[in-house]
């Protein structure tokens, strides 16, 4: 019950937001050229931290799972997109990029052999499936030396008031002992529905800071700067 009249206030926001945001969605449609390749991104991000001094690349690594990443098309004809100077991409994708060319960490995206619907119905009612079977997705992308990073970000979208399964299987992968692990979240509503605690009971001997990022999907684009502020805020 609960769960309908989430999907229904859920599809009621999409609706609002692609009427008030037409313009934005005809951004989107135009940015025919898919989507960006993870190395330009990187790239990007290095260029801009180095632009500002900050030390290239180091021990920060930001992993982030986006629905874009995962449903076997490009990121304008996927589910959940929204478009940062021109380019459609994730949202989770959008937050991490700005973190990166902040701190000039390294970006890794968490990818599954799961493909999940293109369609935000569908995909709303696979997850809600998933998650109540609590399926442990296959990862398909691996961290290649966990060992070289001390601080790793951890970004996601909240689905159904929780993480995606698939970053349940991210954290039974890795032993994260010892680092420091800093969640962000982007949402509809929900903000960060506690999932640093979550984290922190899955890897009790990281240090899981409590006061992750979240940032609403409407205003995911417009995000850089409270991005900064936060990472200020936590010295980086
Ligand atoms: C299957 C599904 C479930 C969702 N559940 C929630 C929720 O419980 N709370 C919330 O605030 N937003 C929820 N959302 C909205 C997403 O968190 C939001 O659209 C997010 O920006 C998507 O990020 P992405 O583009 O990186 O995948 C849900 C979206 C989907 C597709």
């Amino acid at each position: 019950m609960q769960k309908t009249r989430f999907i229904i206030g859920l599809l009621a926001l999409v609706m609002v937001l692609a009427l008030t945001a037409c313009g934005k969605a005809a951004a989107a449609e135009n940015a025919s050229t898919a989507a960006p390749q993870p190395t330009e991104a990187e790239q990007t991000a290095d260029e801009t931290a180095e632009a500002n001094g900050a030390a290239s690349g180091g021990n920060i690594l930001i992993a982030y799972f986006t629905a874009a990443e995962n449903s076997g098309v490009d990121a304008v004809s996927s589910a959940s997109v929204v478009t940062v100077d021109d380019t459609a991409k994730g949202v989770s994708q959008a937050v991490a990029d700005m973190i990166a060319e902040r701190t000039g960490g390294e970006l890794f995206s968490i990818q599954t052999s799961v493909v999940y619907p293109a369609d935000m119905g569908e995909l709303i009612d696979y997850v809600a499936e998933e998650q109540d079977a609590g399926v442990l997705p296959e990862l398909t992308t691996h961290i290649e030396d966990l060992d070289e990073y001390d601080t790793v970000f951890v970004g996601f979208p909240i689905w159904w008031y929780d993480m995606p399964q698939v970053m349940y299987s991210f954290f039974e992968e890795y032993d994260f002992a010892g680092k420091t692990i800093i969640p962000f979240t982007v949402h509809n509503g929900s903000r960060l529905s506690g999932t640093p605690a979550t984290i922190q009971e899955l890897e009790p001997e990281a240090t899981v800071i409590q006061d992750g990022f979240t940032v609403s999907h409407q205003n995911a684009a417009d995000a850089a700067e409270d991005v900064a502020a936060w990472l200020d805020g936590l010295g980086y």
